[in-house]
């Protein structure tokens, strides 16, 4: 199988491409990327030496890359994961969001669609839902009501994808995953962070209270969970995908502090984020029911992997803290201390 992978040099498009590459299941990657501040070469070093490896430097919202990169590659399938994907970034800065997540997502169906594409996996959010009050869990029926940009934006892409298939019977299916964690996540999300500033022995600024609920997916089992939709999924169908692992933001950040060896000290309670969503929480049943798929990584040893990685790798934290990270976590951060 030939795959065009949209944002492949990210964080969780990269562990895909990576594994496909290397399980050997598709025989050759295209990574369509952009490298925006998130995306990063170095993620994909293991395999940018394969055979099947190929890298298009290019934008989703660029119709005529897109539709020469459909025309050259010719893949038999397209799993698009290219987005802006950060909540907070969001709310300080919706406009690039909307561009790439929604505009872009639309050019990148219309050249599939043009291009009769046989296959198109959307790589979607449970943020989509919005918060859900306990006890319920939200199923793929479960009404859209998304709080940020960011998740506004996912939303509106996830009933584009899927008009296209009611309109235009292009072979669609949308995945929605919980919060994603482990190795090469770029250290602005909740888990890199606290594990980066933890080894600096830096505050960890929790936002508000710290009660607020998310359900902890490990990066491989989401990309197998990709894998399984993209051929065994059906067209037109919404798939959750979730870690069965849900925990408050203050425990996650204490079984950090625990793995690391730090002290809670170093946790900063700093003013809440705009619009925070409470809890997500989602059921994987669908998806189970249909493919036998189900989270293999238990959540201890998933954190403890990412930890070790992390100390591994402080080099690369490192060069990306170097980079234009600094600027957006003045931003964030400066006038929040709460
Ligand atoms: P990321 O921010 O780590 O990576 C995004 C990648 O997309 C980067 O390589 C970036 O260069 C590329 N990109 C951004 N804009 C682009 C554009 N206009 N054209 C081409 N490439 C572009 O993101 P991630 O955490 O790996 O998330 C990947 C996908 O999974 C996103 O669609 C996100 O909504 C979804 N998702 C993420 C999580 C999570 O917890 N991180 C959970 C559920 C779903
Ligand atoms: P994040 O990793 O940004 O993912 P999302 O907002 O998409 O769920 O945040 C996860 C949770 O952690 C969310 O409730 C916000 C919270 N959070 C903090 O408390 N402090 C932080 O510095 C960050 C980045 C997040």
């Amino acid at each position: 199988m030939k795959l065009l992978v949209t944002g492949g040099a990210g964080f969780i498009g990269s562990c895909f491409v990576r594994t496909a590459l290397t399980e050997g299941w598709a025989k050759q990657v295209v990574n369509f990327d952009k490298l925006s501040y998130a995306g990063n070469l170095e993620n994909v070093a293991p395999v940018a030496e394969h055979a099947g490896y190929q890298f298009v430097h290019a934008d989703i919202c660029d119709a005529e890359a897109v539709e020469k990169a459909l025309r050259d590659e010719a893949p038999d399938a397209i799993v698009h994961f290219a987005a802006e994907s950060h909540v907070d970034r969001s709310i300080h800065s919706p406009a690039p969001v909307i561009q790439t997540n929604f505009n872009g997502t639309f050019t990148l169906l219309e050249a599939a669609r043009r291009a009769k594409i046989a296959r198109f996996v959307h790589v979607s959010t449970d943020e989509v839902y919005g918060s859900i009050d306990a006890p319920h869990d939200a199923d793929e029926s479960y009404p859209l009501r998304a709080s940020s940009p960011y998740s506004a934006s996912k939303a509106g892409s996830d009933l584009l994808a899927l008009s296209y298939f009611t309109t235009y019977r292009l072979n669609v299916s949308v995945t929605r995953a919980s919060n994603n964690y482990g190795p090469y996540q770029f250290p602005e999300k909740l888990i890199p962070l606290m594990i980066s500033n933890a080894l600096e022995d830096k505050p960890l600024p929790v936002y508000g209270d710290g009660q607020q609920v998310r359900d902890w997916l490990y990066v491989e089992d989401h990309c197998r969970a990709i894998r399984t939709v993209l051929e065994k999924g059906r067209a037109g169908e919404v798939y959750n995908v979730g870690g069965n692992c849900s925990l408050p933001n203050l425990e996650v950040v204490q079984r950090i502090l625990r793995a690391t060896g730090k002290a809670e000290s170093l946790i900063t309670r700093v003013t809440d984020r705009p619009g925070h969503d409470r809890r997500y929480a989602l059921t994987n049943a669908k998806l189970t029911g249909e493919t036998g798929w189900r989270p293999q990584i238990d959540f201890s040893d998933g954190l403890q992997a990412t930890v070790d990685w992390y100390i591994r790798h402080k080099a690369w934290v490192e060069r990306i803290k170097s980079g234009e990270y600094t600027r957006f976590y003045e931003l964030n951060y400066s006038g929040r201390a709460g």
